[in-house]
């Protein structure tokens, strides 16, 4: 069974980098035999956050909300793409991302961040870190940190220079890390309902 796993994405900006990133995971998680999707908040366009999807009575939700929210319970794993907005996270990602609760339960999460300089978003990458675990997602260990993305993918996503080298050597045990993870989550949900 291939791993369903959304990668989340959260730049609204016109000259965006990060869907570079984004692009290489979809990209190297397909390789490995995973089913990934790209979720795109901007694409989504959902508004800024008045009423959380639960709180619409049943059925009365935005369609593209209900279409995430759909998505999100069947997954069985995320991959957050969290690029660093003044050592914090981008807004349209963490917009999106709270428009849900318990849609986004007992599923593992792993956070692969980036910026345009050598830090590599490694300080948004930690509060995400905080807010995943708040939000019922077990956040595994191995978190990827590119930076300067720029000098690290071309626009296709692929790896290009030392940075990229170094990107592509890293990769696969952040995917085993997930992989085994999702694999553990999913026996165990099938083993016994979580119990909330
Ligand atoms: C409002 C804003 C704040 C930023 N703050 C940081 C920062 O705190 N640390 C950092 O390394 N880069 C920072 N940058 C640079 C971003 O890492 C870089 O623009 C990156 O490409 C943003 O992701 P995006 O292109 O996918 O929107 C900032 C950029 C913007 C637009």
């Amino acid at each position: 069974m291939s791993d369903n796993i959304l990668v989340l994405y959260g730049s609204y900006r016109s000259d965006r980098m990060g869907i570079r990133l984004a692009d290489f995971l979809l990209n190297r998680l397909s390789a490995r035999g995973a089913a990934p999707e790209l979720i795109d908040a901007q694409a989504v366009g959902l508004p800024m956050l008045d009423r959380m999807y639960k709180e619409y009575p049943k059925g009365a939700a935005p369609p593209a909300m209900e279409a995430l929210a759909e998505k999100i319970r069947r997954a069985d794993a995320f991959l957050f793409v969290a690029g660093e907005y003044n050592w914090g996270p981008q807004p349209g990602l963490k917009n999106l991302t709270d428009h849900f609760l318990e849609e986004w339960f007992w599923r593992p999460a792993a956070i692969a961040s980036y910026s345009a300089g050598r830090f590599s978003g490694a300080r948004a990458g930690l509060v995400w870190h905080g807010i995943l675990s708040e939000m019922g997602m077990a956040v595994i260990s191995s978190q990827l940190a590119v930076g300067p993305i720029a000098d690290t993918l071309d626009e296709r996503g692929e790896p290009i220079g030392k940075p990229g080298e170094a990107l592509a050597r890293a990769f696969p045990r952040f995917a085993d890390d997930l992989a085994w993870w999702t694999e553990a989550a999913r026996a165990q949900r099938a083993r016994r309902a979580p119990p909330y």
